[in-house]
């Protein structure tokens, strides 16, 4: 390519020369008309290219407009190479700007920019669900408009951004407790992270809730249990009302004993692996396990019936299956009074599932316990549940080992008739 001080050199001269050749031949009238007539050329191929230059341009299509010759050439070149370098470096920017705006809908955390006046600059999904915000309508509005929880305001006004902020009943149905922290960036922004600490939360208080009911179910033995020790060191009893003391101290510990061992049980299935589907539990085997244990429990009080319907068996660990049907059976025994008849079955149902089911006759569960029924410590009547020995944990096993073998525990009952507790297995946890 030429450059331009050399076509304006060539030019210049071409244009001398010939208004010399034309003042030599034809005089300064010709002459002036020949140069100015030269001169005008350039002007008029400039306006022409920026006529189109300026349609491009318009058009947004600088870089496809095809090079005219001559001196517009180059400067139309560089401008064309220019605008395809910014576009490029315009499109990096966009792709970076995108996938930090898709890591950011990406974290199961909410977050929040806001500007130097704390004005919503941009936000997440998850915090337009937290806050209920809408980021097109909500955007450049100050926050604390928008989020008007008195604590969160007060964290907002103080500047004191060290410490998080724990938000309770937040979401849409105020089911959510949401820890909240600003952290400055750039100049006087903060970005506002949120995490969601509803499930920490709320195993938080379970545990605090099963330790305060652990010391309660303890504490109340020990009690009992010290009591009687003092009077029989400081009373001089005669030996039948010694012995009878100690029978009654011995039910004591014993109760305290079968709660540690309920304890145990519960921390064994939270601790062991999922039983694998592999190992066979014969089920007739085990209904004559029961049946012994019932009959031994009930000192004959009740009647029985033990009914296998079904060859089938089920696939899991033998222990676990074992202390489930018999929880469920002494739970029969130990709630129905005398003379009650208990019923107890194993077989496939409609659907294909294995069940077993135990039916007693006993004073039956008002319908507003019975979805509380597995948690742990829950008894209908304290009082009368404390005479027959529970602790209120027997269901929570049930419960525990019949999610570790995907099986449902339904319970029927109907106050003043009896109960139906039902254990459900899945398919593929029966023997073929
Ligand atoms: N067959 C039943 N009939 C009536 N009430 C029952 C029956 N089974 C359980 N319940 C009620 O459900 C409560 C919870 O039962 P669960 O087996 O979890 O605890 P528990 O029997 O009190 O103690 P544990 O089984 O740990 O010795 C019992 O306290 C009792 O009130
Ligand atoms: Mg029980």
């Amino acid at each position: 390519m030429i450059s331009a001080l050399t076509r304006l050199f060539v030019f210049t001269c071409f244009v001398l020369i010939v208004s010399f050749v034309v003042l030599y031949n034809w005089g300064d009238e010709w002459a002036i008309f020949t140069s100015v007539a030269l001169l005008s050329i350039p002007l008029v191929y400039s306006y022409i290219n920026l006529a189109r230059l300026g349609k491009y341009i318009q058009s947004d299509g600088v870089e496809n407009m095809p090079l005219p010759s001559g001196l517009w050439e180059e400067v139309i070149f560089r401008l064309q190479r220019l605008v395809k370098t910014l576009k490029q470096k315009m499109r990096v920017i966009e792709q970076q700007h995108e996938h930090f705006i898709e890591a950011f809908q990406a974290s199961p955390n909410a977050i929040v920019m806001l500007d130097e006046s704390d004005q919503i600059e941009w936000c997440n999904a998850i915090a337009e669900r937290f806050f209920g915000l809408n980021f097109k309508r909500d955007v450049m509005q100050r926050i604390n408009f928008l989020i008007r929880r008195p604590e969160f305001i007060q964290y907002l006004i103080k500047r004191n951004f060290d410490e998080p902020l724990l938000l309770e009943r937040m979401g849409p149905n105020g089911s959510l407790s949401l820890m909240l922290q600003a952290f400055p960036f750039g100049n006087q922004r903060h970005l506002l992270l949120v995490q969601n600490v509803t499930d920490l939360h709320k195993a938080d208080a379970m545990r605090r809730d099963f330790v305060a009911n652990v010391s309660h179910e303890m504490r109340t033995p020990i009690t009992v249990l010290m009591g009687f020790l003092e009077t029989v060191q400081s009373l001089d009893l005669e030996k039948s009302q010694r012995d009878q003391y100690f029978e009654m101290m011995m039910s004591q510990a014993q109760r305290m004993k079968s709660l540690v061992e309920d304890l145990l049980t519960l921390a064994n299935l939270e601790a062991n692996s999922l039983p694998a589907a592999t190992n066979s539990v014969n089920i007739e085997t085990l209904m004559a396990l029961l049946r012994n244990d019932a009959e031994a429990l009930s000192q004959g009080k009740h009647s029985f019936s033990f009914t296998v319907d079904s060859a089938k068996n089920i696939l899991g660990d033998e222990r676990e299956i074992l202390s489930a049907f018999s929880n469920l059976v002494s739970n029969a025994i130990r709630y129905t009074p005398e003379s009650g008849a208990i019923s107890v079955k194993w077989g496939v149902n409609l659907q294909g599932l294995g069940e077993f089911s135990v039916t007693d006759t006993g004073p039956g569960i008002a319908s507003e316990h019975l979805s509380r029924l597995t948690e742990r410590f829950y008894r209908v009547d304290r009082s009368r549940s404390r005479d027959t020995g529970g602790t209120g944990l027997g269901l929570a096993i049930v419960k525990h080992i019949a999610s570790r073998h995907q099986a449902q525990l339904e319970i029927e009952s109907t106050p003043g008739k009896g109960s139906v507790f039902k254990l459900r297995f899945p398919k593929e946890r029966l023997t073929p």
